[in-house]
Formats: C-alpha cells, structure tokens, sequence
C-alpha cells in the first residue's frame, strides 16, 4: 500500500512523530484568529519533516492501479506543505539584502499564501468529494500563482547584483540556495500536475496514454525530432539521428516528456545560437547531430555542434545564476520562449535532468564545438526524485566562508636569477 508507506516511512519521522505532531496543529486551532501570525509556526512545524521522494514505479501506480483520489489528497495535503516549508526555511537564510529586494519579497509572499490554502484542507473530510474537488482547484491556483516564480527570482538577483558588489562566498551561497528551490519547485509542481491531470476527470486526448504528465513509454527520439512539440526551426537543422545500438530502433523510457521537451530545446537554442555565431559569414552551416543511446543503466542523449566551442575555464560558470551576463528581460512577456535570454537554459535544463536521478554536462572543446550530454536513467526502478531537505547539514553549507587558497600564486614578475647566483 503506496500510502501507508509514504506517510510513515522512515523520510517522514516516526508514526508517532507524526501523530503527535497532527495533534498539535490541530489543538492549537490554526484556523482560528490571524492566519499570517500563525504562519511561522506552521513553517516550523512541517520543515522537521523530510520530504518523500517518490519513484516513478510510485507516480505511476497513483495515477493508474490504485488511482485513488482521497489517497492522493491525504499525502498531498501533507507533503505539499512539508515540501514547501522546508524550502521556505532556506529562502530566510539568503542574504539580508537579496531577501529584502521587492522581488524576493513577493516570491516570499506566494509560498506564505499557498502555504495556507493548503493547511485549509488539514481537517477537511477526505471522503467528501465537495472537499476533493474545491482541492483540484485550490493546486491550480496555486499553480498558476507561482508560474513566474523563476522570472521573479531572476529580478532579484538582478537587483541585488545592481547594487552590491559580488564576492564569492555569497555567489556560492546564491548558486547552492537557487539549485534546491528550483528542484525544489519543479518537484511540487510535478506533485500538483499529477493530481491535477488526473483526477480532473478528463483524459488527455493529445497523449491517452499518459499517466498524468508520465508517459510509460516516452519515445525518446520522437521527442528529439519535435514530435512532442514544436521545434519549428530546429528540424531543417537535423543531419542524422542515430539511434541507440540497433539503429532505427525506437528508444522509450518512462519519463516526463515535457521535461524532456525543455532540455533538448534549450540544447538546441544554444547549439544553434553557436552554430549561427560561429559561421556568420559562411553560407553552410554545420549540422547539430543528437545521438541517443540506450544501455542498461543509462539513457543518454548527445547533441553536438561546431559553433566554436567555450574556453574550459568558463564551463562551470555557464551553469552558474550569478555569472550569467544576460541582460534584464521584460516579466510578463509571454510572447517570448519562457525565460528565454536569463541565462538560466543550462542550470535549469541540468536541474530537470537530475529531478529523476540523471544529469546533464558539457564537453566542450574551444575552436571547434560542443557536445552537451543529457543522462537519464534507463530504469524507471532507478529514477526516483531528488529532493533538497532542509536540516542542520543544509545550514551548515549556508555557513561555508571561504578557505585560504593553498595552491601557489603565480608570479607576473619572471624570477630574476641572478639573486641565486654564488657570491662570487
Ligand atoms: N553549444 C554551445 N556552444 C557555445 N557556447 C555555448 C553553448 N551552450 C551554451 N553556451 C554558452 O553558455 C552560455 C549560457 O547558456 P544558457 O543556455 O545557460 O544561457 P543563454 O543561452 O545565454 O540564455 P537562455 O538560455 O536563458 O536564453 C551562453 O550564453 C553561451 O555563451
Ligand atoms: C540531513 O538529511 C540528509 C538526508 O535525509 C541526511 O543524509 C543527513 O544526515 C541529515 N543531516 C543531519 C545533520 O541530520
Ligand atoms: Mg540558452
């Protein structure tokens, strides 16, 4: 029972933890009186929890043999307000400045908001289907609420990054804090995408086979050729695509196709960006070529260009939020690519692959081109979530400073030899 599990595993304390503390909110009347006062205690109260990564064997059995709303809503209105309260402890310890940009203040103000529409739900009879359904659509507006949660958190950086001056151990600190509430976001949206996709009573007549947003059989190459959604220019591009060991053989793993979409589209921009860069004055580009390859343990996906390739020295800084030199876009702007010119394809794009365990990296070799992989798990036993939990280890790397460097500097004087020379 996928249930029972998830509620008293060992991620999630001790039954007894768990009753004890289900108790308490509910004694202290949470409904009643100010509900922003109470907020901070609620925080503290569902950060003690750990998160519960679940698998895709996990997603999958909820929305299919054991589709069982109430089940859903039970863990849902526990895990949602865990999984947000944790992350929520860790928007407090950015830096005094950053938190108290507008921006920072507004994405701040979302988590609270969501964070009470859900506790609503905490003494809701789960067998009344009044309450399952005004559920759907509480996870909805909470989902449209935090839609622009990246854009707006990208402004305050900007702003922050206006006004003071970088030093690394903040940028590190930046670098660590966006990483897990990115992951963080995508983890519960895809939490309310499965609960909302499913149990909104229609089927999706696009993909019916679709469990929630999980296609059981997601064809890798199909996605790659812009089967899933529209590529429009990347096509044209395609020399070949090899695929796995036999060729033409198709490729499927259970996966998130639209996560997938995200990935390659944001590969391609940029391998196509270079490409374009690179051969201003030629009138033959060279084609983008995508392998995909199917072993036992790992899917992986290569897309390669010859748009010049970066310096070695620079590749982990384009995974980087703070180093990225894009300029400010306009908010709001939906007309565009989402988040397109932040300078966030590669980081995000990287966070999606490790979402279900895999990854994703860039070889590059500066004069000729870019190869950049994208691993996946073969193995839907092996794709399980991965979720950032807030505890004294996570504060500990908040507190990191900065070591003294022990490798020599080099000097920019040549050494003048002649103060080693033998006293005559
Ligand atoms: N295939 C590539 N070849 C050469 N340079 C690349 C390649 N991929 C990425 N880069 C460099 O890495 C930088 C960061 O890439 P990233 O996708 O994260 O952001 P962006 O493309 O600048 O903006 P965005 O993707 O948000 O529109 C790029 O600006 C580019 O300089
Ligand atoms: C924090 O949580 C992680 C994952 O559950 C665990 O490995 C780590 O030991 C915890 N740290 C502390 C100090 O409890
Ligand atoms: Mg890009």
């Amino acid at each position: 029972n996928v249930t029972a599990r998830l509620l008293l595993g060992e991620n999630c304390g001790s039954a007894d933890e768990w009753h004890r503390n289900t108790l308490t909110t509910k004694q202290t009347g949470w409904t009643k009186g100010s509900p922003l006062a109470s907020v901070p205690k609620h925080i503290e109260h569902f950060s003690k929890f750990s998160p519960s990564p679940l698998s895709m064997k996990q997603f999958l059995d909820f929305g299919s043999i054991n589709a069982c709303e109430k089940t859903s809503f039970v863990f849902l209105r526990q895990e949602l307000p865990v999984r947000l309260s944790n992350i929520m402890k860790e928007i407090n310890l950015l830096p005094d400045k950053l938190l108290t940009t507008p921006s920072v203040q507004i994405v701040q103000s979302w988590y609270i908001q969501s964070l009470m529409e859900i506790l609503e739900f905490l003494d809701k009879n789960p067998d009344d289907h009044k309450v399952l359904g005004e559920f759907v659509d509480a996870l909805v507006t909470i989902r449209n609420r935090h839609n622009d949660v990246v854009p707006t958190m990208a402004q305050g950086i900007i702003e922050y990054k206006e006004v003071f001056p970088q030093d690394p151990v903040t940028n590190q600190n930046i670098q660590y804090f966006l990483d897990r509430f990115y992951m963080s976001r995508i983890s519960i949206r895809m939490l309310i995408n499965q609960h909302t996709l499913i149990f909104d009573g229609a089927t999706n007549p696009v993909h019916p086979n679709t469990i929630g947003s999980i296609d059981p059989q997601c064809q890798v190459t199909e996605v790659v050729q812009g089967k899933y959604g529209r590529w429009n220019c990347v096509t044209f591009f395609f020399s070949s695509s090899h695929v796995g060991n036999k060729k033409s053989q198709p490729i499927s793993i259970v996966y998130v196709p639209s996560h997938l979409y995200h990935m390659l589209f944001e590969l391609f921009k940029n391998a196509m960006r270079a490409t374009i860069e690179c051969h201003e004055n030629s009138n033959n580009l060279p084609p983008i070529q995508v392998m995909v390859s199917l072993g036992g343990e790992d899917m992986s996906i290569k897309v390669s260009d010859k748009g010049g390739g970066v310096p070695f020295r620079r590749i982990e800084n384009l995974f980087s939020y703070m180093y990225s030199t894009a300029p400010a876009p306009q908010i709001g702007d939906h007309t565009r690519t989402p988040l397109a010119g932040f300078g966030y394809g590669l980081p995000i794009s990287r966070l999606y692959a490790k979402y279900f365990q895999g990854d994703l990296q860039l070889y590059s070799m500066e004069g000729y081109g870019t190869d950049a992989v994208i691993y996946l798990k073969a193995l839907s036993t092996d794709s399980i979530e991965r979720l950032p939990v807030y505890n004294k280890t996570a504060l500990k790397n908040y507190k990191m400073s900065q070591e003294a460097d022990d490798w020599c500097v080099p000097s920019k004087e040549p050494l003048d030899l002649a103060n080693f020379k033998m006293g005559k």
